[in-house]
């Protein structure tokens, strides 16, 4: 959730650090601005918008050689150009970038009689005001002075005008990296936002304060010693890819899940069998666990839902999928007896990662699900499962959500196969299950054409109904949030037991209802369901995997029979085109849908 970027080196810095913002846009695009210093004064370029509207007002000639930049997701104050980073300290002497959130931002502006000095309504300004305060000469111990003031998560780019080929770095709780190459020195919130692959890459831990020079990267921690950094060695570092004909991201990479799936298998299992290793934990261990928790938030909250499903029934021990906003305040129940899955595409989300510390102060086993191996939740899990979507850019995900699947899914069966809870044939025969999926999804998008009919429905429909039962409504939730997130349309996932209590009010003549039935063990009674909602006018768009043929009118995608267990895996994916193509209908920004980001580094 913003994105930063940082250089001092031998090159013009605007092309550098405007590329890589590019490349960090996914992290918010509400605002973005580039701040140089030149003739020993900064000089601002800010906009509305992200990089792609900055990109006219940039000085490209410049030969300034130090800049910071800066992409946003809005917190304290509009998405406008006041708003947009980097901010100034009132005399000019600093200019910082910032990601995260100051929580006690509106008592610092009371406490030292800022509103007078502030021009923009950001936090981050704060922060700048603060600096100037506490500066008298020396950077370093302005930071350690104004750290231990700030509640909240931040990443804080600084350049100061006495030093003025020096960045100035601080950080806690949100990401921060520096690479180093023979070209100058980078800070990026973002590996991914680093040009080449030939620099030294570090990670700033928390509480740590960084001195980059073009030649020289130093670290201290708060109370001004000397922290010496090991390189981080990357591994399967991906280049920022291009959209390889398809129209959107979104639509790239609903077409990349067979193989995102595949390759997440393949790291898993050898031989038809599963090998997790990784976890750690021995027969006894595993038969000593009394109960599971999967915690993510958005579709890895809804990944967590469909691996508890196949946990509980597998294992036959409570296994609860918790979003993890709400976690800690429901009060942790977790014990040392507790498996911990953390769920998260990004490594990153600030929520996940509170939730993640509150059930490690319980001593709860913690594994991680997490598609970036560099992330701050790979680091501090007990066990990490790296899933193999590969870089995801659209906003809404869909490949890391498919593979978080086939994750959750081989941690359920090998699970149940080691603490003896099913034989050896039926785990043979799901582990053979699982190495179908990725042909099934295939299969599946070949219903691409009829499906995208159905868009042509749902762009005018006030609202939409999504029903299923069992794995299904975790189905039908996660394709109600696309159809959400991309389209902007009015829906609802519904139990579709739970329609009766009440919602089924909302149905009236022509109100899409779709329903998902993959998972045969619920398929009658949500038929039941279906003919509640026809009678009373719904419009019947039918998911399933069964020989259900609904009416004439109804319109019914047939996908490839699934376990039933596992059926998520490719009922979602028409779930994802439907979305996709009302929103390409609507003529909605897709990639990058308004108001969201893709790593949400704020609580
Ligand atoms: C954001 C994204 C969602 C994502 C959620 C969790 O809200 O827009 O698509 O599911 O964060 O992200 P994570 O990186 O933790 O999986």
């Amino acid at each position: 959730m913003c994105g930063i970027m940082g250089y001092t080196g031998v090159e013009p810095a605007v092309p550098i650090i405007y590329s890589g913002l590019k490349k960090l846009e996914y992290r918010g695009y509400d605002s973005s601005g580039i701040g140089i210093v030149e003739s020993g004064k900064v000089e601002l370029f800010k906009t509305e918008g992200g990089p792609d509207n900055l990109k006219s007002r940039l000085p490209f000639k410049s030969s300034s050689a130090v800049g910071l930049g800066h992409t946003r997701w809005a917190t304290h104050g509009a998405a406008n150009e006041i708003n947009a980073h980097p901010h100034t300290s009132p005399q000019k002497l600093f200019m910082i970038v910032h990601n995260g959130i100051i929580e006690n931002c509106s008592e610092l502006k009371l406490r030292y009689h800022l509103d007078s000095e502030l021009k923009s309504e950001t936090d981050t300004e704060v922060i700048a005001c603060l600096l100037e305060r506490e500066y008298s000469g020396d950077v370093k111990e302005a930071i350690t002075r104004v750290m231990p003031q700030l509640t909240g998560s931040y990443a804080l780019g600084i350049i100061c005008i006495d030093f003025p080929d020096t960045l100035f770095c601080a950080k806690k709780s949100s990401p921060l990296f520096v690479c180093t190459d023979e070209r100058g020195a980078y800070l990026a919130s973002d590996i991914a936002a680093f040009p080449g692959d030939t620099g030294k890459i570090y990670r700033l831990g928390d509480g740590e304060i960084g001195i980059i020079k073009k030649d020289s990267f130093k670290v201290f921690d708060i109370d001004g010693c000397r922290i010496r950094k090991t390189e981080i060695r990357l591994r399967d570092t991906e280049e920022y890819e291009d959209k390889g004909g398809y129209e959107h991201y979104m639509l790239k990479e609903i077409y990349e899940q067979p193989s995102a799936v595949e390759k997440t298998l393949d790291s898993i299992m050898s031989d038809g069998k599963i090998k997790l290793g990784c976890l750690r934990m021995n027969r006894e261990r595993i038969k000593s666990l009394t109960r599971i928790e999967l915690i993510g938030c958005g579709s890895a909250y809804h990944a967590g839902l469909a691996g508890a499903y196949a946990l509980q029934k597998l294992l036959k021990i409570p296994a609860r999928a918790y979003i993890a906003s709400e976690y800690k305040s429901m009060g942790s129940v977790a014990d040392e007896n507790t498996l911990a899955i953390i769920i998260s595409q990004s490594g990153e989300t600030a929520d996940t990662l509170a939730a993640m510390k509150e059930v490690k102060s319980r001593n709860a086993k913690i594994v991680s699900v997490v598609n970036n191996r560099y992330s701050t939740i790979a680091q501090e899990s007990d066990s990490v499962i790296i899933t193999r979507a590969g870089r995801e850019i659209s906003v809404a995900t869909t490949k890391a959500f498919s593979a978080q699947l086939a994750v959750l899914y081989c941690i359920a069966v090998r699970l149940a196969y080691s603490a003896g809870r099913i034989d050896r044939e039926r785990y043979r025969a799901l582990c053979a299950e699982l190495l179908s999926l990725p042909e099934k999804s295939r299969q599946t998008l070949e219903k691409n054409e009829a499906i995208e009919k159905i868009a042509q429905i749902l762009k005018d429909a006030e609202y939409t109904c999504f029903i299923g039962r069992a794995a299904d409504y975790c189905t039908a939730m996660e394709g109600a949030l696309k159809l959400k997130e991309v389209s902007y349309s009015h829906c609802e996932a519904y139990a579709a037991g739970e329609l009766k209590h009440g919602t089924i009010s909302l149905i009236e003549n022509g109100t899409p209802v779709i329903a998902v039935c993959a998972d045969s063990s619920a398929l009658s009674k949500t038929v039941s369901n279906i003919k509640e909602c026809k009678s009373r006018g719904a419009k019947i768009i039918c998911i399933t995997d069964s020989d259900y043929d609904g009416d004439a009118d109804d319109i019914v995608i047939k996908i490839p029979d699934t376990e039933d267990l596992f059926s998520v895996s490719a009922a979602v994916i028409p779930l994802q085109l439907i979305a996709y193509h009302t929103a390409k209908k609507k003529g909605c920004g897709i990639d990058k849908p308004k108001n969201l980001a893709k790593s949400v580094t704020v609580e």
